[in-house]
């Protein structure tokens, strides 16, 4: 099925006019198959489906977290918290207070990762973090960290190479077993982040295209991977530019392992592998 510009129009300006979400500058492509798929799903026309989000404000709800692509994992591209790890934290290990924000968290193993970085790195404890997504049911799902064993167990073998072994010096092996930190039962389909864990972050529901910064501070390291990909350049660039702001001196944004910055804005930041640090 191929849908017409105009309807994507409508649909986007009814969302807008009817819960303040902003579509328009989301990635044509992406966001036409999104809509694609939710029709296929339920069964409607698109001129349906935009009768049905302007009088039903439960469905709109509903269908704005099936446009958001929610995947991740823990230790997504190993080799990236490797460098987090022996790259950028040290940074900001003498510090009193490290603000980390997790920018489209999903479910929140990217949020878990950090925290298992920073308690190996022992920075737990003066680390603040919160993170965000415009989806409350992923959120849901991170604040209890519990997810399916079925389909994280072959995210060990990421554990296992960021926090047993360093690329920089092979020498080094560290014997840190997962049940550490995650508890897995297999007969309940369990693999649960332990409670050292959960209890530390703050999960909001936040829109980063329409709200600003909500949490009252500058940050050390924000984490915005694998949302850019879904928003077209124009809005990349404010992003860039709004992150920016955000950030400490010295501050760091990290990027998904695809993603990177183009164009002026790269002056504003020095690139050091997946992360850019603000000048
Ligand atoms: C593919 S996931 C990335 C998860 C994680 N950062 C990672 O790299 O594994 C993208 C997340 O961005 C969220 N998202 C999309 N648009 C957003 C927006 N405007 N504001 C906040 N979060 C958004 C989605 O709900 C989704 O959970």
């Amino acid at each position: 099925m191929s849908l017409e510009t105009d309807k994507i129009q409508e649909f986007i300006t009814t969302i807008k006019q009817h819960a303040g979400y902003d579509f328009n500058d989301y990635s044509e492509r992406s966001f036409a198959r999104r809509i694609d798929r939710i029709l296929v799903d339920s069964k409607l026309s698109m001129d349906d489906l935009i009768i049905k989000v302007k009088k039903d404000a439960d469905f709109l709800e509903q269908t704005v977290k099936n446009i958001t692509v929610n995947t991740t994992e823990l230790f997504r591209d190993p080799e990236v918290w490797q460098s987090i790890r022996y790259r950028i934290l040290p940074r900001y290990e003498s510090q009193n207070v490290i603000n980390i924000w997790h920018v489209g968290s999903s479910t929140g193993q990217e949020v878990y990762s950090m925290l298992i970085l920073l308690n190996e790195m022992n920075l737990l404890d003066k680390a603040k973090v919160f993170a965000t997504d415009l989806n409350t049911d992923v959120l849901e799902v991170a604040k209890k960290g519990e997810y399916k064993y079925r389909y994280n167990k072959e995210y060990l073998i990421n554990f296992d190479k960021v926090i047993k072994e360093n690329p920089y010096n092979y020498d080094e092996y560290n014997n840190v077993p997962y049940e550490d930190y995650i508890t897995i039962d297999k007969n309940r389909d369990l693999f649960a982040m332990k409670p050292l864990l959960t209890k530390k972050p703050i999960f909001r529901k936040h829109d980063i295209i329409t709200e600003t910064n909500i949490f009252n501070t500058k940050f050390d390291i924000i984490f915005c991977r694998n949302v850019l990909i879904y928003f077209n350049s124009n809005l990349q660039n404010r992003l860039f530019e709004y992150f920016h702001n955000q950030l400490f001196k010295n501050g760091c944004l990290i990027l998904g392992a695809h993603e990177s910055m183009l164009g002026p804005i790269t002056a504003k930041y020095r690139k050091k592998g997946s992360a850019y640090i603000k000048k």
